[in-house]
């Protein structure tokens, strides 16, 4: 095999583990190919979070053993974890299957393939080896990185703890030396990863995420740290404290409720209240105020009542989310909420899915609207897909601003924007302020 093309699905922890993966090919001598059809090897690194993106890597393996039988198919990801040995039967160009807990041995699997074998590699291994070095970072303004891998929490209607395996967190020195790499090489905005990145314990000294996150700010030479995912009941006073002290740290927190009703809270295993979420986003508002925040929710939970879901309604006027990420339940297996009963039907899930979407269109262009006028710092990441002639950046607080083009300034500058109009989902503005190119600076 010479060439290959990798194509992700799910969140951002998959999104780094297919830089991961580049990498280690690249190492083995594989170079990228421009698409799927020219690959010798095409990797799916998959998302098994909800049913409907399983059925499209299922129908996706058919398409491309179709197209060219010469391809290999590698599966990655939460699916291959998920599915493991079936996925081999499935078709004869899937050459290996490879687990989450596994990534970083892509490299031995390719091997295995071109001596006929078709290996599965699934479970986790505390002893895997995770070497940053071999990591192929595509984006020279943002890094991610990981901080802690799995999930302890078992939410009821959630299958990662079963594709990611058990929490286990990186040593903060380990985390802290990669930072300092990615500052020296240029990056200005790093990325601190976990499903629930705020039940981090560093194994050697204990420190928690309030911590690691102070010395991350401190590192020389980043503009802004973000991380991600925080679960509620995790979320302590001395990581709000952080949060308020250090400007360098992200104003825009993702904060899932998945649901404002208690009944479905106790029901899905969350382990807060509506209540104690509210106090949460009460004490976080106060400490930082301009902070925007988003979330996630699950619409038609099994035995969601009308009341159920009216009580999530009038938790969006209450908290006035800048962006909410809303999904109908799926029954994913081995979950307990697969077995729940009664299930809601298809149609009162997108029913009431349409009618939150609406409401928090609604919500996020009055926040956006309120924005008019003012003007506030943007980190170029590239040109705007939609009009080369202009730039698409992120404010300090998460907000696509997109702005025409102006003088000399390039991506991974900051530059000051006026915002002029505002949308659900993105601002439009103009440059008033010449550019700040931050100097790269030397953390070895
Ligand atoms: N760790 C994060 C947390 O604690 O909220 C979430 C991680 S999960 C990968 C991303 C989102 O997918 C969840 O917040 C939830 O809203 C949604 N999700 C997970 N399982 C789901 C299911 N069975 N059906 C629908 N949505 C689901
Ligand atoms: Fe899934 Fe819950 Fe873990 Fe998030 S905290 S990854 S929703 S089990
Ligand atoms: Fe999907 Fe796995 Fe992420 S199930 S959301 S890729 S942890």
């Amino acid at each position: 095999m010479k060439t290959f093309f990798i194509e992700t699905w799910g969140c951002q922890m998959n999104r780094h583990d297919s830089e991961l993966i580049e990498g280690q090919l690249r190492r083995h001598g594989l170079a990228p190919a421009g698409a799927a059809r020219d690959a010798d090897l095409v990797v799916l690194n998959t998302c098994s979070v909800r049913e409907k993106p399983v059925q499209k890597i299922i129908s996706r393996i058919g398409y491309l053993a179709k197209q060219n039988p010469l391809t290999t198919i590698g599966v990655c990801g939460c699916v291959a974890e998920q599915e493991a040995g079936s996925l081999l039967e499935r078709s004869r160009s899937v050459g290996f299957v490879i687990g989450p807990g596994q990534t970083t041995r892509i490299g031995e699997a390719v091997r295995a393939v071109s001596q006929g074998e078709r290996p599965i590699l699934t479970g986790f291994d505390a002893e895997a080896e995770y070497n940053y070095h071999t990591i192929f970072r595509k984006s020279t303004t943002r890094g991610m990185v990981t901080v802690i891998e799995g999930c302890n929490e078992f939410c009821t209607f959630c299958i990662v703890p079963y594709t990611r395996g058990r929490e286990v967190s990186r040593p903060l020195d380990q985390v802290l030396a990669e930072v300092r790499l990615l500052a020296s090489d240029g990056v200005k905005e790093v990325e601190l990863l976990g499903q629930t990145i705020n039940a981090y314990r560093c194994p050697d000294s204990g420190a928690d995420l309030a911590q690691l996150l102070e010395k991350v700010a401190s590192v020389d030479g980043l503009l802004r740290v973000r991380f991600i995912t925080s679960h509620p009941r995790h979320f302590d006073q001395d990581l709000i404290d952080v949060l308020a002290s250090h400007r360098n740290v992200f104003r825009y927190l993702h904060l899932p409720i998945q649901s404002g009703s208690d009944e479905i809270l106790k029901r899905m295993h969350r382990k807060y209240t509506r209540q104690e979420y509210l106090d949460l986003v009460g004490r976080i508002r106060k400490a930082a105020p301009e902070i925007n925040l988003s979330t996630d929710i699950i619409v038609g939970f099994p035995g969601e009542t009308e009341a159920d879901f009216e009580d999530t309604m009038e938790l969006l006027e209450e908290v006035r989310f800048g962006q909410v990420f809303a999904f109908g339940f799926s029954p994913r297996p081995k979950t307990p909420a697969a077995r729940y009963r009664p299930q809601i039907s298809d149609a009162v899930k997108s029913a009431r899915l349409q009618r939150l979407f609406g409401r928090c269109d609604e919500i996020s262009r009055e926040l956006n609207h309120a924005l008019v006028g003012r003007s506030i710092q943007v980190l170029i990441d590239g040109p705007s897909r939609r009009d080369p002639e202009h730039w698409q950046g992120r404010g300090e607080d998460n907000r696509v601003v997109n702005f025409p083009r102006c003088g000399r300034e390039e991506i991974g500058d900051v530059v000051e924007v006026e915002i002029r109009r505002a949308g659900a989902h993105s601002l439009v503005g103009m440059i008033v302020g010449g550019a700040v190119r931050l100097p790269t600076v030397s953390n070895g």
